[in-house]
């Protein structure tokens, strides 16, 4: 397997291994190398993991710096795309986030900063996510005239509820640590100001490393299957609005704004 990625940082240490987004002068936001490294990183080491001689008893995911988890998927690149191309974009990540949830050992987030748009639709599509205390998780893609592409429509109603969904995707709402863990997205915030979040979170993750690793695998499937029987057409749907929506003024004025660093002025079109 690769263990040398560009933007990916892969280390393992024990029973624990951690996968760092690395990307921070853009907040870590999701380009296209970053995905197609996601993609070799989850297909190459799922039958690693299988083995039954794998000492990996979970997978923290977490950003590089203290600034952002991941600032979603790089804006800059959804400059010029065609309709068929934005779909081609969220097919794909979906793909990718579909096969880190079909992870056979548990996926944690550790959030520290914002996690929105394409970062909070990775947390989600990990097992747990825990909060530093700057946390901030939200989906603002209707400020960019788009939806959620990676999943989120199908995973967060699941998550916290359709109605708090709503609000969230409709409002471009961001949540803070506190927050978050009183509707359910985070498990917990890793409380102690000027600790490391990344040793906090071994900690957290501890009696969860000293479980039978068969029966959490277990319950890993379990529960994803019961999700997986019904979900194949509402991605279809996400990633055919997402495209769709690449065809509007109100995308290409939202895109412009953010590059701009300016509001933007939507027109129904
Ligand atoms: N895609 C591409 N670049 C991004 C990015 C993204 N999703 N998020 C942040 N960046 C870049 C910024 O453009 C900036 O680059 P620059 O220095 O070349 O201008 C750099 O990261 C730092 O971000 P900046 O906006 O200056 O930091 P901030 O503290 O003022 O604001 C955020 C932080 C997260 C609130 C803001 O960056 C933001 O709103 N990002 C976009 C979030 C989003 O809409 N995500 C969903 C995308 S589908």
């Amino acid at each position: 397997m690769r263990t040398s990625f560009e933007h990916l940082i892969w280390e393992v240490e024990g029973q624990v291994a951690v996968l760092t987004i690395n990307r921070p002068e853009v907040l870590n936001a999701l380009n296209a190398d970053v995905l197609e490294e996601l993609d070799e990183w989850s297909t190459q080491i799922h039958p690693k993991l299988e083995q039954s001689t794998n000492p990996i008893r979970c997978i923290i995911l977490q950003g590089a710096g203290s600034k952002a988890f991941v600032a979603g998927a790089d804006i800059k690149e959804f400059k010029g795309k065609t309709k068929v191309e934005a779909q081609a974009v969220s097919t794909r990540g979906q793909r990718i986030f579909g096969q880190i949830e079909q992870l056979p050992v548990p996926t944690v987030a550790l959030v520290e900063g914002y996690a929105l748009g394409g970062g909070a639709e990775l947390a989600i599509a990990c097992d747990f996510r825990l909060a530093a205390p700057n946390a901030i998780i939200g989906f603002p893609e209707v400020k960019l005239g788009l939806i959620p592409g990676f999943g989120g429509t199908v995973r967060l109603p699941r998550l916290i509820g359709y109605a708090k969904a709503m609000e969230w995707m409709t409002t471009a709402k961001t949540i803070t640590a506190k927050q978050g863990v009183d509707v359910g997205i985070f498990n917990a915030i890793l409380e102690q100001e000027n600790e490391n979040m990344l040793d906090l979170a071994k900690e957290w993750i501890t009696p969860l490393c000293s479980m039978a690793p068969m029966a959490i695998k277990s319950v890993i499937f379990a529960m994803k299957s019961q999700q997986n029987m019904y979900s194949t057409q509402f991605f279809e749907k996400e990633a055919s609005l997402f495209g769709t929506l690449f065809e509007t003024h109100d995308f290409e004025e939202g895109v412009n704004a953010f590059l701009e660093k300016r509001n933007p002025g939507f027109q129904n079109k």
